[in-house]
C-alpha cells in the first residue's frame, strides 16, 4: 500500500472512499481504492473482491435458511439407575358383566343393548343357549307382572363388573404378598378394571431395585369364565374372547386399555419384560410436541391418552348429552337407550382412522414401556391336580380360567430418546463469522466501520454538518458531489478525464473500471 503523504491525507475528506478503504480493516478494499491510476491489478482485485462477496452472500443465505428450517437431531442414550419407579398396571376382564349379578331389572333395561332381547322384550336367540343357561335366562327375562324399577348405568357397571377379590388367586410384588387392597378400581371402556400401583391416595408408589422376575409383580388370576355373559351378537359391550387386557403405563397417564392394552390368555403364564423409555421431544418450530400443561377440566398432566379421553368426553357430551361410565366429569351418565343409539356409534366413529377428531399431539416429556412377551403353559399335566386341590376347583376349571402374569424390568436402566436442536444461534453466528473471515476478511467490527463510514457520508452529504465543524473546507461548499469527487481525484493525481462524471453517481464513480 502506498502511504500517502500526511499532507494529502489531511486535506482529504474523511468521507472519501479511498481514505476509508486504506484505513479500514476490510481486506481487499485497499487494493481496489488506491492512490493511483486504474490498473489491471486493481480491476482484478475488484473482480476477486466482488466474487468473494457473492460467494459469501450465497453461503450466508444458505446458513440462514438452514437455521430457519429449525433442524433437530435425535440422541439415544442408556442411563443406569439405582432404582426405578414401578409402572402402574391396569387389568380388565374381557367380560364386562357377571352373569350371576345381572338382575331381572338389569335385563329389562340392558337386554336389548346386550343383544340378548329383541325390541319386544323377548329372548332374541334362545336356540343359541345351553339348557342350563337358557333356564336362568328365561327366569331373568320373565317380565310377567314385572314392574320396572329405576336403573342406573354407573351402578350396573359397578355391581356386575368382575371383582378383583374373586379374580385374584395370588399376588406377589418383589416377593412380598399383596392383596386386592393394593389395587384401585378404575372404569374403562371394558367396564370395571383394576390398577396395581396406581399411586392414588392410600397407595404408595412402588420402586424396584433390581431387574428380573423376582423383583417385579406376579399375579395369578381366575378369569371366571362361568360368569361370562352369553354373547348372541356383536355389540360394543360384549366380546367373543376370554382373558384379560393389560396396560403398563405411568402413574401420570390414565389407562386407555381398549386401544393400548395387550391381551393375556388363560391357561398360560405370561412373562412381560419391560424397559422404561424416557422420551423428550422438542416443541415447535423444531418438533411438534406439546408442553405438559393441559387446559382440561379433567386432567392436570398432559398425555396423549388424557387428551383423547378428554376429547372423546367433550364430543359425547356435545353430541349425545351424556357421558359413558368410564368418562370423567359431571355430565349425566348415558342411559342404555342413549348408549345404544348415540354414544357407542359416536365413540366407534372417533376411533376410526380417517377422521380428524381427537388427534392428539405428543407430549414433550413422556415415559413409555417397551415390552417383550413370552409365555408357557399352565397348569402342566403334572401340577393340574395340585392346583385344582389348592383352589378347590376342578382340573378343567383351572385349565380354562387360570392365568399367571409376571411383569418385571429387564435391567435397572432406562433408555432416553431425546430430540435436540441441531443448529442454534451460536452455531449460526459462528458459521457466518467464519465465512465472512474466509471470504472477505471481515468481522463484526468491520461491519461497524462500514456503518460508521456510511453515517459520516450521510451526515456530510445530506445534513451538511461539515460546514460548521470544518469551516476551512468551505471552498468546496459550492461544488456538486461530482465536483467534489473530481477535486479529490485531482488531489490524488487522477486524471479527471478517466472518470466520466455523472453527478448522480457520486462517489461510486470510483468503482468504474
Ligand atoms: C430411589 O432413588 C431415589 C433417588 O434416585 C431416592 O430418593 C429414593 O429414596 C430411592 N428409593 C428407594 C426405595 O431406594
Ligand atoms: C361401587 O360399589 C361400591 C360398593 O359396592 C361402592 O363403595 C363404590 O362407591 C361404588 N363405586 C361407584 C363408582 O359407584
Ligand atoms: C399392599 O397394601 C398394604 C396395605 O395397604 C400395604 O401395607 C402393602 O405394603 C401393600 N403392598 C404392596 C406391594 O404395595
Ligand atoms: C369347595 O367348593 C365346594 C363348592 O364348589 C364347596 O361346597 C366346598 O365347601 C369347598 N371346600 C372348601 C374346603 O373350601
Ligand atoms: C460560492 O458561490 C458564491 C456565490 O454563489 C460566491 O460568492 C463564492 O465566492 C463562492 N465560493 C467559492 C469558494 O467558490
Amino acid at each position: 500500500m502506498k502511504e500517502p503523504s500526511a499532507e494529502s491525507l489531511d486535506s482529504e475528506s474523511p468521507t472519501s472512499l479511498v481514505v476509508f478503504a486504506n484505513n479500514g480493516t476490510l481486506h481487499g478494499l485497499s487494493h481496489i481504492f488506491t492512490y493511483g491510476p486504474v490498473t489491471l491489478r486493481r480491476c482484478l482485485w475488484t473482480l476477486i473482491f466482488l466474487g468473494s462477496f457473492s460467494l459469501l452472500l450465497l453461503v450466508f443465505m444458505e446458513r440462514v435458511s438452514y437455521y430457519f428450517s429449525y433442524p433437530h437431531v435425535t440422541k439415544l442414550d442408556e442411563v443406569a439407575a439405582r432404582n426405578l419407579t414401578f409402572p402402574a398396571i391396569t387389568l380388565c376382564n374381557l367380560n364386562e358383566f357377571r352373569f350371576s349379578k345381572v338382575t331381572r331389572n338389569d335385563m329389562y333395561h340392558m337386554g336389548e343393548l346386550l343383544s340378548l332381547l329383541n325390541d319386544r322384550y323377548e329372548l332374541a336367540n334362545p336356540a343359541m343357549a345351553d339348557p342350563e343357561v337358557l333356564a336362568v335366562l328365561r327366569d331373568k327375562t320373565n317380565f310377567k307382572n314385572f314392574k320396572a324399577k329405576p336403573f342406573n348405568m354407573m351402578d350396573f357397571y359397578n355391581r356386575t363388573g368382575h371383582d378383583i377379590q374373586e379374580m385374584l388367586l395370588d399376588c406377589e410384588f418383589r416377593g412380598i404378598r399383596c392383596s386386592a387392597f393394593n389395587f384401585s378400581t378404575i372404569f374403562t371402556r371394558y367396564g370395571k378394571c383394576y390398577t396395581f400401583n396406581s399411586g392414588k391416595e392410600g397407595h404408595e408408589i412402588l420402586t424396584t431395585l433390581k431387574g428380573g422376575t423376582g423383583n417385579g409383580l406376579e399375579l395369578m388370576l381366575d378369569i371366571q369364565q362361568d360368569e361370562y355373559l352369553p354373547v348372541w351378537g356383536e355389540t360394543d359391550e360384549t366380546s367373543f374372547e376370554a382373558g384379560i387386557k393389560v396396560q403398563i403405563h405411568s402413574q401420570d397417564e390414565p389407562p386407555f386399555i381398549d386401544q393400548l392394552g395387550f391381551g393375556v390368555a388363560p391357561g398360560f403364564q405370561t412373562f412381560v419384560s419391560c424397559q422404561q423409555q424416557q422420551l423428550m421431544y422438542l416443541p415447535p418450530p423444531w418438533g411438534d410436541c406439546r408442553s405438559s400443561t393441559m387446559d382440561s377440566e379433567f386432567f392436570s398432566i398432559y398425555s396423549i391418552t388424557a387428551c383423547r379421553i378428554d376429547c372423546e368426553t367433550r364430543y359425547l357430551v356435545e353430541n349425545c348429552n351424556c357421558r359413558m361410565v368410564h368418562m370423567p366429569g359431571n355430565a349425566n351418565v348415558c342411559t342404555p337407550e342413549q348408549q345404544k343409539e348415540c354414544a357407542d356409534p359416536a365413540l366407534d366413529f372417533l376411533i376410526e382412522q380417517d377422521n380428524n377428531y381427537c388427534v392428539c399431539d405428543t407430549p414433550c416429556n413422556m415415559v413409555r414401556y417397551g415390552k417383550e412377551l413370552s409365555m408357557v403353559k399352565i397348569p402342566s399335566k403334572a401340577s393340574a391336580k395340585y392346583l385344582a386341590r389348592k383352589f378347590n376347583k376342578t382340573e378343567q376349571y383351572i385349565a380354562e380360567n387360570v392365568l399367571v402374569l409376571d411383569i418385571f424390568f429387564e435391567a435397572l436402566n432406562y433408555e432416553t430418546i431425546e430430540q435436540k436442536k441441531a443448529y442454534e444461534v451460536a452455531g449460526l453466528l459462528g458459521d457466518i463469522g467464519g465465512q465472512m473471515g474466509l471470504f472477505i476478511g471481515a468481522s463484526i467490527l468491520t461491519i461497524l466501520e462500514i456503518f460508521d463510514y456510511l453515517y459520516e457520508v450521510f451526515r456530510d452529504k445530506v445534513l451538511g454538518f461539515r460546514d460548521k465543524k470544518r469551516p476551512k473546507r468551505s471552498h468546496s461548499d459550492n461544488l456538486s458531489t461530482c465536483d467534489t469527487l473530481r477535486s479529490h481525484s485531482e488531489s490524488l493525481g487522477f486524471t479527471p478525464n478517466m472518470l466520466p462524471c455523472h453527478p448522480t453517481l457520486g462517489n461510486f464513480e470510483e468503482f468504474a473500471c
